[in-house]
């Protein structure tokens, strides 16, 4: 629920990159990244911890990308190394078409880095820390756009508040807020919508929406398989430090082929008619029947003369499209979640990653 101080400006006009980042190479993806490794040392003697295993991934200018993928993927990791906070083992990076080895000033001017981990400067207000940060990226005084920025971010009220008393949504925006001021054309958001409200989330997708609008490539990474599939325009699914499917959002889930249909009948049920077994049927409750099947292989009108020659009377039916869980599930063998506490939902395992394999092609 949102206070009278966090109600929307009455306009948000979007934020338009300022600068075209000092060495971006034209006509280059906003980001590449070409056999990103990271292996963590976790002390002498013992074996890293293989974080990334080469990672191939181009995101394009213009793109609202999403990166999905259970606890421990390396999500985090990707995005840490592009923020300068974890250094690779190997690998390219490169930002607007700039190496962030050979350029990492010029490579960082052209991002901002919204991190998992809240972090704000106790010491300064939201209005003094964004100016700090304007300072920090050489932005002059008169391009600053402070004012505009807090009142995107809907912390107009606590502007000159200290930083202490925010809220955690609050900061969360803050964090965002300045990862904007030096206007840079791609912006990188780790979990942005992780533990905030619903109307929250609604603003913050509003303003990634409008960023993006505006001409800035937004890479992101979520639990909520919902967010992905209403925000972005293509995702990748990363699993243990691999790539295991990249597509755009509605080709991803269309290549899920399982379909669901739920019948209701007229008559009670004790267990799946013996007729229907060779069937992926269960029963959901005395007279709905759920039964499963291939959009390939099984025509609907099949499994309904199955079901009307095992001598049930249908009374009702709905079909269920796959989402993104379902692709997740497939293509990880782990379930993503739905609630305010991502990935704690491990059960129901299927036979995991290696299946991913058959649909690599569709990465780059
Ligand atoms: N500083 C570190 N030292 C050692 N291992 C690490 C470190 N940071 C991350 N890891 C390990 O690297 C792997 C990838 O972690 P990462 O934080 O990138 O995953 P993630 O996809 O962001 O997960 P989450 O969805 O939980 O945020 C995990 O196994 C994690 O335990
Ligand atoms: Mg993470």
């Amino acid at each position: 629920m949102t206070t009278p101080s966090e109600s929307p400006p009455a306009s948000v006009t979007p934020l338009r990159p300022l600068n075209k980042a000092a060495g971006a190479m034209p006509g280059a993806a906003a980001l590449e990244f070409q056999g990103l490794r990271k292996v963590y040392r976790l002390g002498r003697g013992k074996p890293g911890k293989e974080a990334l295993r080469g990672i191939d991934l181009t995101i394009p200018h213009g793109s609202l990308f999403g990166l999905l993928g259970p606890n421990g993927a390396g999500k985090s990791t990707l995005i840490n190394i592009l923020a300068g906070t974890v250094v690779k083992t190997g690998g390219v990076a490169r930002i607007c078409g700039i190496d962030l080895d050979s350029h990492p000033r010029n490579a960082r001017g052209a991002i901002g880095v919204v991190p998992q981990e809240l972090a704000v400067d106790p010491f300064f207000t939201p209005r003094q820390s964004l100016e700090l940060h304007a300072g920090l990226y050489g932005v002059p005084k008169k391009e600053r756009r402070t004012d505009h920025i807090l009142e995107i971010m809907r912390l107009s009220e606590v502007a000159d508040a200290s930083s202490r008393r925010l809220s955690g949504g609050m900061k969360r925006r803050l964090m965002l807020a300045k990862a904007m001021v030096h206007a840079p054309p791609v912006l990188v958001l780790d979990e942005p919508t992780a533990g905030v409200d619903v109307e929250l989330r609604k603003h913050l997708w509003e303003v990634v929406r409008n960023l993006n609008e505006a001409g800035v490539t937004i890479l992101l990474t979520t639990h909520y398989l919902e967010e992905a599939e209403q925000l972005c325009d293509t995702i990748a699914i990363i699993n243990d430090g691999r790539v295991v499917a990249k597509d755009d959002t509605r080709a991803l889930i269309q290549r899920i082929d399982r379909k669901e249909v739920a019948i209701v009948i007229a008559d009670d049920l004790l267990e799946v008619p013996e007729d229907l077994r060779t069937l992926d049927a269960e029963l959901r409750g005395p007279r709905t029947l759920a039964i499963g099947y291939s959009r390939k292989n099984n025509e609907i009108a099949e499994i309904l003369d199955d079901v009307q020659r095992a001598g049930l009377t249908i009374l009702d039916l709905t079909t269920e499209e796959s989402d993104l869980e379902d692709v997740f599930l497939d293509l990880t063998g782990r379930k993503a979640a739905r609630t305010e506490e991502p990935g704690q939902d491990e059960a129901g395992r299927k036979p995991g990653p290696d299946d991913a394999g058959a649909v690599e092609g569709g990465g780059d």
